[in-house]
């Protein structure tokens, strides 16, 4: 993510959390672009790079390349969602996933999440952890698909309405359990999404 992709990811932050898009405005945004603790990743046409930052792109593991989707958005909407999550120890804290209206269903989260989880990795994190409305099911079955397990609840969390969060965290990912499943599941998603994986080398 780029300081000028931020209108548009807070503006899928707006459509995909609505009510709570206040507490992650622009600013915030940038303060978080700024912050090493702190990683986004978006989900984009293929940009277009410049020679030196080509090389540069060579040498990114592949999420740093996404995407080169067939169903293209135009020049001042080529992001299709986003994550973020923050650093801290080893534990990976992921802040948010957002696809936005329109393009879910897509498998762009699912890649957006094996993005996160792999970059929490070469940063050295032996967990990913998150917390989701209790209400979400949508987002649960995406997280329990790669092995996230319930970890606990806090209740009223969400001050919009109250509703409790439901914490949840994979095992050490560095583990050769988690790693065979997340290679099983991204070699099932590289097929079933060629398009988005065509970036892949
Ligand atoms: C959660 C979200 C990011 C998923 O993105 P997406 O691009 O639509 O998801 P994908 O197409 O990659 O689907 C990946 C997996 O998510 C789950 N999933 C996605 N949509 C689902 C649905 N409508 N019903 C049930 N499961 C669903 C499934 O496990 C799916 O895997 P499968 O295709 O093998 O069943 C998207 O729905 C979103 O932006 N929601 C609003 C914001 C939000 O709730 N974020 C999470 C809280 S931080």
């Amino acid at each position: 993510m780029k300081y000028e992709d931020i209108p548009q990811v807070a503006q899928i932050d707006r459509e995909a959390f609505p009510g709570e898009w206040v507490f992650r405005s622009e600013s915030a945004y940038k303060q978080d672009l700024d912050n090493p603790y702190v990683r986004y990743i978006v989900a984009c046409n293929k940009r277009d790079v410049s020679e030196s930052e080509g090389q540069a792109v060579q040498k990114l593991p592949w999420f740093k390349r996404l995407f080169s989707y067939e169903r293209h958005l135009n020049v001042s909407e080529n992001i299709a969602g986003f994550s973020g999550f923050w650093m801290m120890m080893k534990e990976a804290h992921i802040i948010a996933i957002g696809v936005r209206d329109g393009y879910r269903r897509l498998g762009i989260g699912e890649g957006l999440f094996i993005a996160t989880i792999e970059l929490a990795q070469i940063l050295n994190a032996n967990v990913v952890t998150l917390e989701v409305r209790a209400s979400n099911e949508i987002a649960q079955e995406l997280y329990k698909k790669y092995g996230f397990r319930v970890a606990g609840r806090r209740l009223r969390y969400y001050s919009s309405d109250g509703e409790d969060a439901i914490i949840m965290s994979t095992d050490n990912i560095a583990s050769m359990p988690f790693q065979a499943s997340l290679q099983h599941l991204k070699k099932a998603y590289a097929q079933r999404h060629r398009e988005i994986f065509a970036q892949v080398r």
